[in-house]
């Protein structure tokens, strides 16, 4: 018989319901009262790790040999209707492969979106904001999820991604319908269908464009190879991006520390970017590893094969880091850090910019249509997602 003090297990803390979603940051401060890591829910009975700290997010993130992203053994023990296996199964893409492996498929990722002229895709993420625009600019409102942020990444792919037309349609149908939840799987086969087109047609068609110059590397990948990496690219390009543009355009029309530059006519977009990415980083929870082995870490025993995600929300936030002045500080780790980092740092702060700017430009007077501590944001673990932007301005029919 034992006797003496009991330790009691922390509560775990659920990261799905409206609840999380509502409030994450006051979640991550419970949470830290365990430490640098906190047992979490993924959603109802999927157990996991959360990583709160700075140091030790950056210490898995740097160690893919203790903390690899192979989840074999958990996805067999969860089972197929998992919901969140889409975001944790291993598939053959930069994203969930490891050592060589990675680096290779990774290297085509890198190399290619290197190529991307700056000046170029500024110019077509502006021609694209601007046709969206001109949509809703008379109706003097509009929600700028479902009218301009969901839509102006995929827009952008396309043209990065030297996508034609009726190929592009079939992607931009593929996410809405993953977006809308309408049928994943039916999202699933559209992208693929899409995916597959796209590489048939490059092969037959190259030109300049990320697609032709992945599939003339050097590392040789196959059409299915391609098609894998091209699904990680759509979804990785646009869905986050959509969050980073709608998240930054959601602090600067309801923060007088922007507001008040916005009148004054300087816009401080970047400083609002670099805001964002501290405190509400469009990817919140993830870095999804399965140490291969029982490991003890930070006084936190990590059971083998077990999931262990990486809160870049909580790691930017963590108190023993927190600095008051963001503006140019770009040491948060919202686009993750080690092997796996954001392969286009610079290509989605250069989107979201151009595509808030323009707005702005735009449409000088938009202003919330409802308080901002009204908004509802997405449940989800994984993310930090409005639903809705709705916006009022006084109408404007013609183009400047
Ligand atoms: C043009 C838009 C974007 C593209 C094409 C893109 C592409 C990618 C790709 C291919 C990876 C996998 C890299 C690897 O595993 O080696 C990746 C990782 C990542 N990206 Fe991006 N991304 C974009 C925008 C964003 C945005 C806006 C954010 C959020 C601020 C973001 C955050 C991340 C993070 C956190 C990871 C690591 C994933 C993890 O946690 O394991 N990305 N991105």
């Amino acid at each position: 018989m034992t006797t003496g003090h009991v330790r009691t297990e922390p509560e775990r803390i659920a990261l799905y319901g409206p609840e999380f979603a509502r409030d994450p940051q006051r979640a991550y401060a419970r949470m830290r009262a365990c430490g640098d890591l906190a047992p979490v829910e993924l959603s109802p009975g999927v157990p996991a790790t959360l990583v709160l700290g700075y140091d030790a997010a950056l210490e898995i993130l740097r160690d893919p040999g203790t903390f690899p992203r192979t989840s074999e053994v958990w996805e067999a023990a969860v089972g197929p209707e998992c919901p969140v296996l889409p975001m944790m199964m291993a598939r053959p893409n930069a994203l969930f492969t490891n050592g060589a492996v990675h680096a290779r498929l990774r290297s085509v990722i890198v190399d290619s979106l290197d190529r991307v002229d700056p000046v170029s895709l500024r110019e077509y993420v502006q021609r694209h904001a601007d046709t969206l625009i001109d949509r809703f600019a008379g109706d003097g409102k509009a929600d700028l999820i479902g009218q301009y942020s969901r839509t102006l990444p995929l827009l952008v792919f396309n043209e990065m991604f030297g996508c034609p037309h009726d190929i592009g349609d079939k992607l931009v149908r593929g996410m809405s319908a993953i977006f809308d939840t309408v049928s994943a799987e039916e999202g699933n086969a559209l992208l693929g269908e899409a995916t597959g087109e796209l590489v048939a047609y490059k092969r037959r068609k190259p030109g300049a464009d990320v697609t032709s110059w992945m599939m003339s590397h050097p590392a040789g990948l196959d059409d299915l190879e391609m098609v894998h990496q091209l699904i990680l690219l759509v979804g990785a390009g646009t869905e986050p991006e959509q969050n980073l543009i709608a998240n930054g355009i959601r602090l600067l029309l309801s923060d007088e520390r922007f507001g008040g530059d916005l009148s004054s006519g300087s816009l401080p977009v970047d400083d609002a970017l670099d805001e964002i990415l501290w405190t509400d980083p469009p990817m919140a929870n993830y870095g999804t590893t399965f140490p291969r082995q029982d490991v003890d870490f930070h006084g936190y025993h990590l059971p083998a094969h077990q999931p262990v995600l990486v809160s870049y929300a909580a790691a930017n936030t963590d108190p023993s880091r927190a600095t008051a002045d963001r503006k140019g500080n770009r040491a948060h780790l919202s686009y993750a850090g080690g092997p796996h980092t954001c392969p286009a740092k610079g290509h989605s702060r250069l989107i979201a910019s151009v595509a808030i700017e323009q707005l702005l430009d735009r449409l000088p007077d938009v202003e919330l249509a409802v308080p901002a501590d009204r908004l509802e944001w997405r449940p989800g673990p994984f993310h930090r997602a409005l639903t809705a932007l709705p916006v009022t301005f006084p109408p404007v029919w013609d183009r400047p």
